[in-house]
């Protein structure tokens, strides 16, 4: 079946999430910080992560931008970082979050093709809207879809949906793009042609599908479709 749609993930896939930690260590004054952001990156994404999966089993939405404060307010106790000019910091350049270096080239070539693209994101709409314009990357996009259409988080089902009631592809007919191990596997599973973005040389997740394609970054995205 030939690809006619492709869906992008959006933190972690496009944006790079570690950005807001690295870039505000780097800034004058940050000593602190600059000695554990890796550790509060990885501890904000992790727990950004869990809480929209706790959330959803609960029947517990709060959007993307809250889980995003708790996250970080949690990860930041636990560097020991109590800091509210950081904290606003942090947030404001997560809401300005840069894409990876080879993702404009990277729809524009998807877009040539003549392909339909969007996103389907975790991500509230403002957020999106504020990371789309950012990364100046707008002009590719036929949709930024988030799912506070449907107030639940991925992996349901029902956030795959949304694909089709925009698109009306059949789920072969999309091919779906994440970094996210355990949302490419959920893809899969749901009938998505898949392909796991592994930045970082991670084991494939053992869930439910199985992503058929994985790649090193997305610069050869265009070739797949
Ligand atoms: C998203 C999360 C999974 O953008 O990063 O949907």
């Amino acid at each position: 079946m030939t690809i006619k749609t492709c869906i992008f993930d959006a933190y972690g896939t496009l944006f790079d999430v570690n950005a807001a930690a690295r870039i505000a260590a780097s800034e004058s004054g940050r000593e602190t910080l600059a000695a554990v952001w890796p550790k509060l990156a990885e501890d904000w994404r992790s727990k950004q992560l869990e809480y929209s999966w706790l959330r959803t089993v609960a029947h517990r939405h709060i959007d993307f931008w809250q889980i995003t404060q708790d996250s970080l307010d949690w990860a930041m106790e636990a560097s020991d970082l109590h800091d509210n000019e950081l904290r606003a910091r942090l947030l404001a350049v997560y809401k300005e979050l840069p894409a990876f270096p080879e993702v404009p080239a990277m729809l524009e070539a998807v877009k040539a093709k003549g392909l339909e693209v969007a996103i389907l994101s975790n991500g509230s709409p403002s957020m999106l809207v504020s990371a789309v314009r950012s990364a100046g990357i707008g002009p590719y996009l036929d949709d930024v879809l988030s799912v506070e259409e449907v107030r639940t988080f991925k992996p349901h089902t029902s956030v795959y949906d949304m694909v089709f009631d925009r698109f009306g592809r059949s789920q072969s007919e999309v091919l779906f793009v994440s970094s996210n191990g355990w949302d490419a596997a959920a893809a899969a599973a749901y009938g998505f042609a898949t392909v796991w973005v592994n930045r970082n040389g991670l084991p494939v997740d053992r869930l439910y599908g199985r992503p058929h394609r994985i790649l090193k970054d997305l610069s050869s995205v265009p070739e797949l479709v």
